[in-house]
This record gives structure tokens, sequence and C-alpha cells, in this order.
């Protein structure tokens, strides 16, 4: 089976890659068969890197946990007649609520990286939230992509470089700005240390090289790593999202917000969006599900401007759940990275068409029509 996912991985950057769809063998039925397939095909450290989130990695766990507590209340002999996924958001018409979250360094995962991403979401008509860490210039990503795109953004304490980020992403006809405020610092990534993680050759941010690099910077024996340092001197602030909203001629949305006081407060600002995510349980150990977080937030909101989750998602159930409470849409991370690792552009495709039928046969089985009539009626 091995041999057929790389088969299918080399032919999908030459080809459409929807035909490779069909060499996916049977065993891969669910999006969580990709991973043992994407395992074997990573260094032991970029696994880790991928794969591991903050300390003890509760909040990791909780992310899937908390949706398999929730259960469906199933309705039956409803009209399905016209029944679709469809929904249009910030201008662009999208046929599902997924798109695919922003992954850094994606070369770790496959050589043809964010480009391999990019081919697959086109080919199921999905969105892509491309990373400031990405491993391909966010202009070639985007001459691959017929979806469309979002940029998602970390400021660097070199505003003037972020600036020219956020022009460059305008030119190349990205659609939206992601600014994620949930990691102003790296997250303790215990598992990641221990396996020894640093970027192999040939993979780096791209899109950040030329930029001024942060003052050298060794704390005293004794004193803060971090407190005092220029790290934290440059994180970004409530002041610094309202420039960016102020320069930016895109839609701008917050990435990381999983409070009613942070939700009010972006939209306050003038945040066009708002995404429910602790980044994969990757920043702070110990915060809440995703899918916990959102009601609050949601009703904070009350529908100002969408809210959009990401987190945990492993089933179109889980897609469903965060719907119907509250989100306009959803963002899945590692399951089309294992998917990239395993089978390139394909296994991307096949992620989504995985995650995009059984949101449909979810609300089939719910009685949901539309987007629009999944609420939380459909929760118990
Ligand atoms: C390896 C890895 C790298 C990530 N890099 C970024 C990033 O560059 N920017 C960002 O906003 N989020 C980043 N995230 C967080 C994802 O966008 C998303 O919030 C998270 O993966 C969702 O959880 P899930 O993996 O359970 O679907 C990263 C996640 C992973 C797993």
């Amino acid at each position: 089976m091995v041999q057929h996912l790389k088969r299918s991985a080399t032919t999908a950057m030459s080809s459409h890659p929807l035909p490779a769809l069909a060499q996916i063998p049977p065993q891969i039925a669910a999006v969580a068969d990709y991973e043992a397939f994407a395992r074997e095909r990573m260094s032991a450290a970029a696994w880790a890197y991928i794969s591991g989130a903050a300390a003890d990695e509760l909040t990791l766990a909780e992310n899937s946990a908390a949706f398999r507590r929730l259960r469906l209340r199933q309705r039956v002999l409803a009209d399905l007649d016209g029944a679709n996924t469809r929904l249009e958001l910030f201008g662009d018409a999208f046929e599902y609520p997924i798109f695919l979250a922003p992954v850094a360094y994606q070369k770790l995962a496959h050589p043809e990286g964010e480009l391999a991403a990019a081919l697959g979401a086109s080919a199921m008509r999905a969105g892509m939230v491309v990373s400031t860490q990405a491993s391909v210039a966010l202009e070639d990503i985007a001459a691959m992509a017929s979806a469309p795109l979002w940029f998602q953004l970390y400021l660097q304490p070199d505003r003037g470089f972020t600036q020219e980020l956020v022009n460059r992403a305008e030119s190349a006809g990205y659609r939206a700005l992601v600014l994620t405020v949930d990691a102003p610092v790296n997250g303790v990534r215990n598992r990641e240390q221990r396996a020894g993680f640093v970027l192999p050759a040939g993979v780096d941010a791209v899109n950040l090289r030329g930029m001024r690099p942060l003052p050298a910077y060794t704390a005293q024996a004794g004193a803060s790593a971090l407190f005092g340092g220029p790290l934290l001197a440059g994180a970004p602030t409530w002041a610094d999202v309202r420039w960016l909203i102020q320069l930016a001629r895109l839609p701008v949305l917050l990435k990381g917000i999983t409070t009613a006081e942070d939700a009010q407060r972006a939209v306050d600002c003038g945040a066009a969006g708002i995404i429910v995510s602790n980044h994969g349980g990757r920043t702070l150990d110990t915060v809440p599900a995703t899918i916990e977080a959102l009601p609050a937030v949601a009703q904070a909101v009350d529908g100002r401007v969408p809210v959009l989750l990401d987190g945990g998602i492993r089933r179109g159930t889980d897609i469903f759940k965060a719907l119907a409470l509250g989100a306009a849409a959803t963002l899945v991370g590692r399951p089309y990275v294992y998917g990239l690792a395993a089978a390139g552009a394909p296994g991307v495709a096949h992620v989504l068409h995985m995650l995009r039928t059984e949101l449909e046969v979810a609300m089939a089985l719910t009685g949901r029509r539309t987007l629009k009539d999944i609420d939380a009626s459909a929760i118990c």
C-alpha cells in the first residue's frame, strides 16, 4: 500500500489529482487512517513537530474528546430536496464549510509542500489559509491555486516588513488576512523538544527571508529568558490589530480567540471575522477545547461577523457540531497534513472529500437541508 500511495503522490503534480483519488486504497476510509502512513514517511523529529502540542498535550486531547462527548439528535423523514452545503464568506462562494488551516513548513510532510496542499484544496474547491511560515513562496502557492486563498499573518517585530508581506499577499490575489493572535511566543512544546526537532536543510520560512533579525539576546544568569527580551517587546497588541485593519485592503480575521471578552474587543476593533482556535493545543496547554469555547464567543459576536472554528476536527460530525454551536465554517490542520505526507495532493483532496461526505451524511440524517438549518437543537 505504501508503494501505491507513493505513486499517486508523484503523479499528482503533473495531472489533475482527482483521478488519483480512485487509487486510494479502501483501507483509508476515515481521515484518522492517514496518520499511520504519514508517520512512517516522516523523520521522528518532524513527526513530533507536526503531531505534537504544548506541555502535557491535554488541550490537544480535549479538542477531539469534547467533540466526541457531544451527541446528535437524529430527525427523520425530512424533505431534503435541494440540499446543499454552500456558503458565502467575504464575497466568495464556497461549496462546503471546510478550509485548510494554516500550517507552517509543509515541506516537512511532502517535497512539494504547500503547492501540493493548494492543488488538493483547489481540486476540491476548498479554501486554504497559507501560513506566514510556509515553506513555499506565497506567490507560487497563489499561482497553483484556483480556489480562494487567505493569508495567515504573524505580525513581525519589523512592522515595515509586515506591511510588505501584506502588500505581497494582496498583490498575489489572496482574499483575506488571518491574523494569528494566540502565539506571540511559542508554547512549551515538550514532545518536539525531546525529539530534538530543528528545521532540516531545504525547509525554511521563505516568505520571511530578508527580514531584519531580532537583536541577539542572551538572558543573564538568573534573569528571565522571556520577560525583558526582544521577543515580547515586539509582540502585537490591540493597537497593532487596529493598525493592520487600517492598512489592509482585505478583510482581517483574528485567529486564536477563545473568550467572549476578546471576541467583543475584536469586533470593536473592526475584525471582519473570528476564528475560535487554540492553535491545535500547541500554545497554552490546559485551555478548554475549542468546541467548548465556541458558544460564548458566538453569543458575544451575535452574528455581527462570521465565527469560524478549528481544533480537533476529525469527522464530518465534528464539523456539524461546530456549525450547530455557532460556527459559520471550520478549518482542519493536522488531518490534511497527514494526507499530504501520505499521498501528496490526492491525499489532501481525499481528506477534504471524506470530511465533506461525512458532513453531508450527518445533515441528511438530522434532516438539515442547508447549513443555516443546523442549529443547537441538533445536539442533545
Ligand atoms: C505543524 C503545525 C503548524 C502550524 N502552524 C501554524 C501557523 O504557521 N500559523 C497558524 O496560525 N497556525 C498554525 N498551526 C495551527 C493550525 O492553524 C490550527 O489552528 C490547528 O492545527 C487546528 O487543530 P487540528 O490540527 O487539530 O485540526 C499549526 C498547526 C500545526 C499542527
